[in-house]
């Protein structure tokens, strides 16, 4: 059996790092990484193409017969022969191309992936763990309420959980300035209490439902904020401190859903980043992975409770 992954633009170097430590890497087309074995969890991963097969093919046409044959939709990811992959998607019912007009579900019907490894051999799997073509989630943009395009990450990770506040639950946003996930949050009609060391933009700040608190994460005990139903945090800081700081709110069982960004520094992340980013990623029920919305960083999520 196989195993391939997609790693996002520019993090080839993270996903190899992540897979080498766990599996056989056989071959790498571009940014998909294929290994010999069961799947293996990958933060890094965009999709996972699961057992994949080679399939070879005569023709353009015989190609997509063969994908039709076994289901409906595939998306492509082209690494070479380019023309040739293009004519073959053609052939192939259209996936993709509708944005996502957030809070919505994400695709219900499976979507494959293939790629062309010669002109007569493709490699393709029909069961990959993400619902969008490539793993990639685009939205109906708002280019005018929210403050930075940060919303657009935190909108993935909900639309992913399959869950997002309610009106009227509370919301903690730590990191808050200058307010794109704030702004998201109160959308939602949330109660949003919106921490942060600089101020939100004036107009987020304005917003009904939304309370500023202009502090340091760090020093905000669970104690003094009361019980949340959320805990939100985009905060830029060693994962350790993120650890830090999610454990303690889980010990005083005033929060069980958080969404919380893991930045990283340099390329490599050092021991004890890893050592938190795996100590996060251990918390029951917990998921890190890196959001299509992502820069250089990890999303961790648990919806618990
Ligand atoms: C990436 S920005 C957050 C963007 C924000 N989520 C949005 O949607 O607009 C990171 C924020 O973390 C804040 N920050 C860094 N250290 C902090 C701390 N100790 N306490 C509170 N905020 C902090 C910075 O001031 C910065 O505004």
């Amino acid at each position: 059996m196989k195993t391939a992954y997609l790693a996002p633009r520019d993090f080839l170097d993270e996903l190899l790092g992540e897979l080498g430590e766990q599996t056989r890497i056989q071959a790498v087309h571009g940014r998909l990484v294929v290994t010999t074995g069961p799947a293996v969890s990958a933060a890094w991963a965009q999709n996972v193409w699961f057992d994949p097969k080679e399939l070879r093919f005569e023709s353009v046409g015989g190609a997509a017969r063969a994908l039709r044959s076994i289901q409906r939709s595939w998306a492509l990811h082209s690494v070479v022969l380019h023309r040739r992959a293009r004519l073959i998607a053609e052939k192939l019912p259209k996936v993709g191309g509708r944005r996502l007009a957030f809070p919505a579900s994400p695709p219900s019907s499976p979507i494959g992936s293939f790629t062309l490894l010669e002109p007569d051999l493709m490699l393709a799997s029909a069961n990959c763990s993400s619902p969008f073509p490539n793993g990639e989630v685009e939205f109906v943009e708002d280019r005018e309420g929210p403050a930075s395009r940060a919303y657009l990450k935190l909108w993935e990770a909900l639309t992913l959980a399959g869950a997002h506040p309610k009106p009227g639950e509370r919301c903690l946003d730590l990191g808050s300035s200058p307010g794109g996930w704030t702004w998201a949050l109160q959308q939602l009609g949330a109660q949003v209490i919106s921490v942060d060391k600089s101020p939100l933009a004036d107009p987020i700040a304005r917003l009904p439902g939304v309370s500023f608190l202009k502090r340091d994460a760090f020093t905000l005990t669970p104690g003094a904020v009361g019980p949340v139903d959320w805990l939100f945090s985009d905060v830029i800081c060693y994962p350790q401190r993120l650890l830090e700081l999610v454990t303690r709110w889980l010990d005083s069982g005033l929060c069980g859903k958080f969404v919380c960004t893991i930045k990283l520094q340099g390329k490599a992340p050092g021991v004890q980043d890893r050592h938190a980013i795996r100590s996060l990623g251990q918390i029951p029920g917990s998921t890190v992975r890196h959001l299509y919305h992502n820069k250089h960083e990890l999303t961790w999520t648990l919806l618990a409770g």
